[in-house]
């Protein structure tokens, strides 16, 4: 479950200040998928970004399962999102240098919570049918092959959250939709999913569809 309180980020630009995100209120339940959706700039990212405890909200709570996550310190933001968190960031992140293997591993590098790692690692892989690319790297690798190992990555620690932040941008029809499909099994595994576009198309994989503008909640 993730529910968030009058969530508001102020930045300042220009010695101008605005609140990118402005007095956010949602909840998703668990197991549910939420799409957010909204123009360029509406808030999508700041907004997963601080329920992912990587920006410090302006005002505004937190809440992933029944912790308070933003009342933690930053050490222990870091502790519970590697364990219960599992965020697909806008921007490709997989290392280049390192193997898909070695990628889809790297969160149980950071973790003493996982053992077996690599079996979960290889079993996620045949899940979404990429366990040829194990060897790989990541620039031998399509733009949707790159996405999905990316979710996959995210799930090594089996959050109780999954964040995906656009991860259909930039796919063609064909791939996005194995994209979200992929994400809409997870979902009905029973992990909770936040997920943004901007693409009306693909929303009906979603349960609950929250629109964001300038910030607000439509
Ligand atoms: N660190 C920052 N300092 C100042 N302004 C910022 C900062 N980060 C984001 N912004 C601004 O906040 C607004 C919201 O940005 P955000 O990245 O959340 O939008 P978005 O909905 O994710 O857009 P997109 O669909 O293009 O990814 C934008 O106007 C952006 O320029
Ligand atoms: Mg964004």
């Amino acid at each position: 479950m993730v529910r968030v309180e009058n969530l508001t980020k102020n930045f300042l630009r220009n010695q101008r200040d605005f609140d990118a995100v402005n007095d956010v209120s949602l909840q998703v339940k668990e197991g549910e998928f939420a799409a957010v959706t909204g123009h360029s700039g509406s808030g999508k990212t700041t907004l997963f970004n601080m329920v992912a405890g990587l920006i410090r909200p302006t005002s505004g709570k937190v809440f992933i399962g029944d912790a308070e996550f933003t009342a933690m310190t930053e050490a222990q933001q870091a502790v519970f999102r590697n364990e219960n968190i599992g965020y697909v960031v806008q921007s490709q992140s997989l290392l280049n240098n390192f193997t898909i293997l070695d990628n889809i591993c790297m969160p149980a590098y950071l973790s003493r919570s996982v053992t077996e790692f690599k079996e979960r690692a290889v079993q996620l892989l045949t899940e979404i049918g990429l366990a040829e690319l194990a060897g790989e790297y990541p620039r031998n690798l399509s733009g949707g092959e790159i996405r999905r190992v990316s979710i996959a990555r995210a799930m090594l620690n089996r959050p109780q959250v999954l964040l995906a932040d656009e991860p259909t941008s930039n796919l063609d029809s064909d791939n996005a939709r194995k994209v979200m499909s992929m994400i809409r099994d997870i979902s009905n595994s029973g992990t909770t999913v936040l997920l943004s576009t901007h693409e009306m198309e693909y929303l009906d994989y979603a349960d609950t569809v929250i629109k964001i503008k300038n910030g607000r909640i439509e």
